[in-house]
């Protein structure tokens, strides 16, 4: 037998304006392991594997594959040693116009060398087989990539990959976006890919993942390596200590609020297939989390709360009185806000520096006479920096330079000292690491204490019913069940989320 492949990142130092982002990093992994790179958000995950796929150069140390170094300019350099990456944004990969066989060989394609085997009918063999091995084969190979889901994407970049024969293959947080089954498809290929001797490097924040999947894990903390190690006999709690330096126990602390009157009550909100006939209302002090499945229509439903879609019919009430809302702005001005699921895309100017980011929905409570002033601004930022604990070089950073974890802090801490009543959050902790989480949940709980009504939609069974006073539970548009909170479990939650009906005894 072959020798496994044998990855070494050694002594990786990476400055960004001045400040150290790896310091010193040691990284190993072998053909025929998944192995895990942890770290909370900003400890430099992203950055060290954007330096072994060539997205970044690297300021001091060695890359060597199977004991000869490597000399990484750029993504075309990584892939021709056979290193190869899965992001969690898997459009950047894929061109929509073209078919899933067209994307699947787009590195073939693409490559001035002809030959018999670029003919569309050997390709799309090839892409057909490809897929068939991933288990895949239900996705027809001549469907645009357009009209596919986010986790049929996956399976195209997969399928890509596996026809190039990797060598290493880097997951920065794919998982993330998915569902539980969806994640259980996507770990049968790793496994697979593993298997077939590829070396894999698996970066999440959901921690059974790795005691579940991988074989060694590495824990990265401020940029530093801290700990390299087989999983089997690691528990969660090792992990996390080893994260964040330090023991941590309480994931969903929260404070018990008086509620209060009625804030903002829906009614029989329908758009097309996905939102049915959805009824809920949200108190005072109170935080209703809705649960569901993804595809539930979860992110539907909270974009028409917030006016981003438009009701096909229903009603909105605000404290009573019926609102009607065309666009985000509206419900801003009403006092309705909204962390939404893609930040990227909706929850901030990704091109902005933090402290832009932070104060704009406050711009005017910031100015006179219709000037910034630059101290305030400033000021409010560094609090909110600090309160948040968010992770930045300074507040003059733009947010595209910020860890996946530390953006949503900034889409969440923008709107926290506005006076709005009532706060929407979807799917707010995607992405963001077990401190962060706890810190998001202090955040809400500071935002009931304070009076607020929130709607918090979770695919996160536990999270809902960590965090909420009431429970409603979401399948197919429409709220199908709710408890109390401290009255179900999650066997029951996923019962109803997944279509279970209510027996009559
Ligand atoms: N292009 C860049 N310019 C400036 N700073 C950057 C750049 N890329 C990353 N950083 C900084 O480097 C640090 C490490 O970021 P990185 O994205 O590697 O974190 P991460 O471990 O992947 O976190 P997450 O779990 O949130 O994805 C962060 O403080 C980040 O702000
Ligand atoms: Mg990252």
């Amino acid at each position: 037998m072959k020798d496994p492949i044998s990855l070494e990142m050694e002594h990786i130092h990476k400055k960004f304006s001045g400040i150290a982002a790896l310091k010193d990093v040691h990284f190993s992994v072998k053909g025929g392991e998944i192995h895990a790179l942890l770290g909370a958000n900003g400890a430099g995950k992203s950055t060290l594997m954007k330096i072994l796929s060539g997205a970044y150069r690297l300021d001091e140390g060695t890359i060597r594959l199977d004991g000869r170094k490597l000399n990484l300019n750029s993504p075309r350099d990584a892939k021709a040693s056979g290193i190869h990456c899965v992001y969690q944004e898997v459009d950047a990969a894929l061109v929509p116009q073209l078919t899933a066989a067209e994307n699947i060989m787009l590195d073939q394609l693409a490559s001035s060398q002809g030959g018999w085997w670029k003919s569309p009918k050997v390709l799309q063999q090839r892409a057909k087989d490809a897929l068939k091995q991933l288990g895949a084969d239900n996705i027809s190979i001549h469907r645009k990539v357009a009209e596919l889901t986010l986790a049929e994407k996956q399976m195209i970049l997969l399928a890509r990959i596996l026809i190039q024969e990797a060598k290493v293959i880097i997951f920065d947080e794919p998982t993330a976006p998915l569902s539980q089954e969806e994640t259980d498809a996507f770990f049968r290929i790793v496994h697979l890919l593993k298997d077939r001797g590829a070396a894999c490097i698996f970066i999440t924040h959901r921690l059974a993942e790795v005691t579940n999947h991988c074989d060694r894990v590495t824990i990265m903390r401020d940029g530093s390596h801290v700990f390299t190690g087989e999983t089997s006999g690691l528990t969660i709690n090792n992990l996390v200590t080893q994260m964040l330096g330090k023991p941590f126990e309480e994931e969903f602390p929260k404070t018990e609020v008086p509620v209060g009157d009625v804030i903002l009550e829906a009614r029989e909100l329908r758009r097309g297939l996905k939102v049915r006939g959805v009824n809920l209302e949200v108190r005072r002090g109170e935080v209703l989390a809705v649960v569901g499945l993804v595809g539930a229509g979860k992110t539907e439903c909270s974009r028409l709360l917030i006016g981003a879609d438009q009701l096909e019919s229903g009603e909105i009430r605000l404290l009573g009185r019926n609102v009607c809302l065309s666009q985000p702005a509206d419900a801003a001005a009403l006092g309705i806000v909204s962390v939404p699921e893609e930040r990227r895309k909706q929850g901030i100017l990704i091109h902005e520096n933090v402290e832009r980011n932070l104060s704009l929905p406050i711009l005017s409570r910031l100015s006179t006479f219709g000037f910034i002033n630059r101290k305030r601004e400033r000021q409010h930022a560094d609090s909110l920096v600090e309160q948040l604990g968010i992770k930045t070089s300074s507040v003059k950073q733009e947010v595209k330079y910020l860890s996946g974890g530390n953006q949503q802090k900034v889409a969440i801490g923008k709107w926290l000292h506005t006076d709005a009543d009532v706060f929407i959050f979807d799917e707010p902790t995607k992405g963001v690491d077990i401190g962060a989480k706890s810190d998001i949940f202090r955040i809400i709980n500071e935002l009931a204490l304070a009076g607020k009504a929130v709607i918090y939609f979770t695919c996160e069974l536990d999270e809902g019913m960590g965090i909420g006073d009431r429970i409603a539970v979401m399948c197919e548009g429409t709220i199908v069940k709710e408890f109390k909170r401290g009255e179900t479990n999650q066997e029951q939650l996923l019962y109803y989320a997944s279509g279970g009906v209510e027996v009559e005894e």
